[in-house]
């Protein structure tokens, strides 16, 4: 089915100028970015994005770096977007990521890992809200 889910290009991939190496392995994957915005994030939305893992002990080392440098928001569309986005990204460790991965390819550390995926359509949900209006969004 036609879904959509959140993606951001993470500091550490902007700041290397992979933008556009991201967005064509998405593209290649079959995702069509439907929505994008770059922007720097304020300390409150990376500490309220992230709020499921606030009690984990990465928690301020994350919101730290989410707003080390600029970020690209996006939401993609295609068939099954969610597990197609997640499989295009690899593992959250790039040391686990699967050849041909973004993660295997760009990602730095666990931590600067270079992109975030939603991992459910009820987040997919939630994390566009957060960040996008439904104008801002053309299927
Ligand atoms: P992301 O998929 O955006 O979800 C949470 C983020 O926390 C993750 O990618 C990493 O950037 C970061 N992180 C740092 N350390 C860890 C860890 N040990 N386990 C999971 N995520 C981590």
């Amino acid at each position: 089915a036609l879904e959509r889910t959140f993606s951001i290009i993470k500091p550490d991939a902007t700041r290397r100028n992979l933008t556009g190496q991201v967005n064509a392995r998405l593209e290649a994957a079959g995702l069509r970015i439907v929505a994008q915005k770059r922007v720097l994030l304020s300390d409150r939305e990376a500490k309220e994005f992230y709020a499921v893992h606030a009690e984990r002990p990465f928690y301020n080392d994350l919101v730290s770096f989410m707003t080390s440098g600029p970020v690209v928001l996006q939401v993609l569309e295609g068939d099954g977007a969610i597990a197609k986005n997640r499989e295009t990204m690899g593992a959250t460790n790039p040391a686990d990521a699967a050849d041909g991965t973004i993660r295997k390819d760009f990602a730095e550390s666990i931590e600067a890992n270079s992109v975030h995926g939603s991992d459910s359509p009820e987040n997919a949900a939630i994390e566009i809200a957060y960040f996008f209006a439904g104008s801002e969004i053309t299927g």
